[in-house]
């Protein structure tokens, strides 16, 4: 790894109460495609992975969406690196996770939290149970609340989280002011692509000055991939609307 730039005063690092720190991470072509339109999302390179496995052994949980999930099936644990694994904590208000998903089949030593909605059918929440998933009921409406997920993370003593999108929760996170620290390698292609998911998806905001304001932290070079490290400034005070 090089570093390229790094912030010279020192920051000092609000930490968040009655929730985990949480730190967006993802790899992202120049532009700005997580996948591309087949959902190929295999773009950083060995060190870039070798990157994100630490950060994986130093966190106490990763979190990804459902749809990643149905198309990835990660395993979502360190490998690349000697480390602990962290909690799996997939979001998925319908508990529509595979019983024989990888996150549930594999590494059955490492607990995997499926976050639902109330409105999840219970004879899937059963079955997910049934092959060692740990059930978090977070809200009554149609997607999981996820303010009230990660209030109940943070009470099962989750004080970091790593957020591993895809592009519809990293929005829905950055939305509720969920997101604290931004880690991205940018991949030296380009893969264009209307349906290609992007790092942010969602609804999106109107005007440039009312976008989620960030600070860079530091560039950093793994191999060929350059990863911009960024903090969240606004989150606290954003309106959707506005
Ligand atoms: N390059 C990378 O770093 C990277 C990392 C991760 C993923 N990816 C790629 O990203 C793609 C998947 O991204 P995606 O945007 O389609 O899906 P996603 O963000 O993985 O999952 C979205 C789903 O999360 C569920 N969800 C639950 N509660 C939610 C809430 N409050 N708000 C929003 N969503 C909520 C929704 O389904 P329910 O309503 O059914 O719960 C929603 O459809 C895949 O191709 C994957 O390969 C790339």
């Amino acid at each position: 790894m090089t570093v390229i730039w790094s912030l010279s005063e020192r920051t000092s690092v609000k930490i968040p109460v009655g929730r985990p720190y949480i730190i967006l991470n993802a790899a992202m072509t120049l532009d700005g495609k997580i996948a591309t339109k087949t959902g190929d999302s295999k773009i950083s390179c060995t060190e870039d992975l070798q990157r994100v496995h630490k950060l994986r052994a130093n966190v106490d949980a990763i979190m990804v969406g459902i749809r990643t999930v149905l198309i990835d099936d990660p395993k979502l644990t360190v490998r690349l690196v000697k480390g602990k694994n962290p909690l799996r904590v997939i979001v998925d208000s319908a508990a529509r996770t595979p019983p024989n998903s990888k996150v549930l089949i594999e590494n059955k030593g490492i607990t995997t939290i499926i976050a639902v909605s109330e409105r999840a059918p219970k004879e899937r929440i059963e079955t997910l149970k049934s092959v060692g998933a740990t059930i978090v009921v977070a809200g009554t409406g149609k997607h999981v609340d996820l303010k009230l997920l990660m209030k109940k993370l943070h009470e099962m003593r989750i004080n970091i989280l790593m957020l591993e999108g895809g592009g519809t929760l990293n929005w829905a996170m950055l939305k509720e002011g969920l997101v604290d620290e931004i880690r991205v390698a940018v991949s030296p292609v380009i893969v264009g692509g209307e349906n290609a998911v992007t790092l942010v998806e969602g609804e999106g905001i109107s005007v440039v000055n009312k976008g989620i304001k960030l600070k860079l932290q530091a560039i950093e070079q793994y191999g060929e991939d350059l990863v911009l490290k960024y903090y969240v400034l606004n989150h606290l005070h954003w309106d959707v609307e506005g």
